[in-house]
């Protein structure tokens, strides 16, 4: 709606329209519409002057791939589509405590060493806050402008006299211009203070990170508001108990969505993790019922990940069925697939189930491995240690193909795996891999066989 023919305004997210409504469509908020433009509106509306717009000939712009600046951090290059584009917006979103700040401290001071000039904004913590934790990284004497502040003009200020070429704010929502009345944190806020952002990278060709708190419904500050302005959002996964933390791409304008940089937290920072796999097999005992290992694909990285499960009878009345790190509604039909297709009493069993190491699987892929490592439980046997099992399963019981099967083969191998059960439509596609054998099969009577008869 044009701001030119809009006399009120709403005053929580700055919805226009050009009569009085009740409840504001946008934000849902009631009685929120106010008459005449809220402080700071005119000035957004006003566009630059400069030449006229002029579209172009898809054909003849030059084919000029955008220049990455590499973070010296492997893991965060990787999440970030191979590494950090010039004049881009990155939004790094996250629970608190999981450590947005620690890694962005880590990366300004490799931007520094390349000799950049890195501006740390900071609404949150205070200069000896951000340098204790930069004592902590062993990175003391690092050449980072730190400037604590909140205030979005006074920021602006700081960046024109600075010029920096790269910016960190931490935080999005403790930001706030003085240009509009509601708190900061509020979606108008947030918004405009992203949108003054988005200008200022793309205008300078400054990469920017926002550091954004995740609700507790997952979404940073009121479902979906930023993530459409900005060109990359980075969500920075891990659980209070594990030392592992995933950074995924859910967005990237600049290269792949869903590819992962996987890192561990030490005493002395973030230090990124080349060998996944290893990490989440770390502790897994070998031969033990109710393990099974799967080579679930998470972005373009194949990962080995340990599967457990824990059946037993019901003690009380109804069974109980807990998942950690799988779909409780997946876990749920496979375990009725098991009591129709291979006629397993196991419906008034107790089912616990979950990804060792913390990790979230969510991959249809991975059923196989949770099937069997339930049977393996229900049956007390082993599964042999050295195999891998994947595949989809429809509800019929046939085992179904899976994506990229032949990087999960070559990492299973790296793995030091001998041998992978996989589904049989999955054969004329892969190319053999040395030191791992493939046992095709097609339904879970041709599973069950193979592992436990
Ligand atoms: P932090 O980056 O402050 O989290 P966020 O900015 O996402 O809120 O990380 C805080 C946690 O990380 C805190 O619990 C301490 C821990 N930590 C380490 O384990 N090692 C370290 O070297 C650092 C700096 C923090
Ligand atoms: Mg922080």
């Amino acid at each position: 709606m044009s701001r030119a023919t809009s006399n009120f305004e709403c005053q929580s997210c700055g919805y226009a329209a050009p009569r009085w409504l009740g409840r504001c469509p946008e934000c849902n908020e009631w009685n929120s519409m106010v008459e005449g433009k809220i402080p700071g509106a005119a000035s957004r509306s006003r566009r630059p002057l400069g030449p006229s717009p002029r579209a172009e000939l898809l054909g003849e712009i030059p084919a000029e791939s955008a220049p990455r600046i590499l973070t010296a951090n492997p893991e965060f290059d990787r999440a970030l589509g191979g590494g950090l584009v010039s004049g881009s917006l990155v939004l790094l979103g996250g629970e608190p405590g999981v450590g947005k700040s620690t890694i962005l401290l880590q990366i300004a001071h490799n931007l520094q060493q390349q000799g950049r000039k890195v501006l740390y904004v900071s609404g949150e913590e205070s200069s000896l806050q951000i340098k204790m934790r930069a004592d902590r990284l062993g990175h003391s004497d690092s050449r980072i402008y730190l400037l604590p502040e909140s205030n979005l003009e006074r920021i602006q200020e700081v960046v024109d006299e600075l010029e920096p070429t790269d910016l960190i704010v931490d935080s999005v929502q403790t930001t706030f211009s003085e240009t509009l009345d509601s708190v900061p944190g509020s979606i108008s806020q947030v918004r405009h203070v992203a949108g003054h952002f988005l200008n200022l990278a793309k205008s300078r060709g400054v990469p920017v990170f926002l550091v954004g708190h995740v609700t507790k419904d997952g979404s940073i500050a009121g479902p979906k508001a930023l993530e459409h302005v900005v060109d990359a959002v980075l969500y920075f996964e891990g659980e209070r108990h594990h030392n592992h933390r995933i950074v995924r791409a859910v967005k990237n304008r600049f290269g792949a969505a869903n590819e992962i940089g996987v890192f561990e937290m030490t005493p002395r920072g973030l230090q990124p993790v080349r060998n996944p796999s290893d990490l989440f097999l770390r502790e897994r005992q070998t031969a033990s019922p109710g393990s099974a290992v799967v080579c679930a694909l998470e972005g373009t990285r194949p990962m080995l990940v340990e599967v457990q499960a824990l059946v037993g009878a019901t003690q009380y009345g109804t069974a109980r069925r807990t998942c950690s790190g799988l779909d409780y509604n997946r876990v749920s039909v496979l375990v009725a697939m098991l009591q129709k297709r291979l006629e397993i009493p196991i419906m008034g069993c107790d089912i616990y189930v979950s990804a060792a190491g913390g990790l979230e699987i969510d991959e249809p892929g991975a059923d196989l491995a949770v099937f069997a490592a339930i049977l393996s439980s229900f049956r007390n046997r082993a599964i042999d240690p050295y195999t891998v099992l994947l595949g989809e399963l429809g509800l019929s019981g046939e085992v179904r193909p899976v994506p990229q099967a032949h990087p999960r083969l070559r990492e299973a191998a790296a793995m030091g795996f001998k041998r992978c059960v996989l589904p049989a439509g999955n054969l004329p596609l892969v190319t053999p891999v040395d030191r791992l054998e493939t046992t095709p099969i097609r339904n879970v009577q041709e599973l069950s066989q193979l592992l436990f008869d």
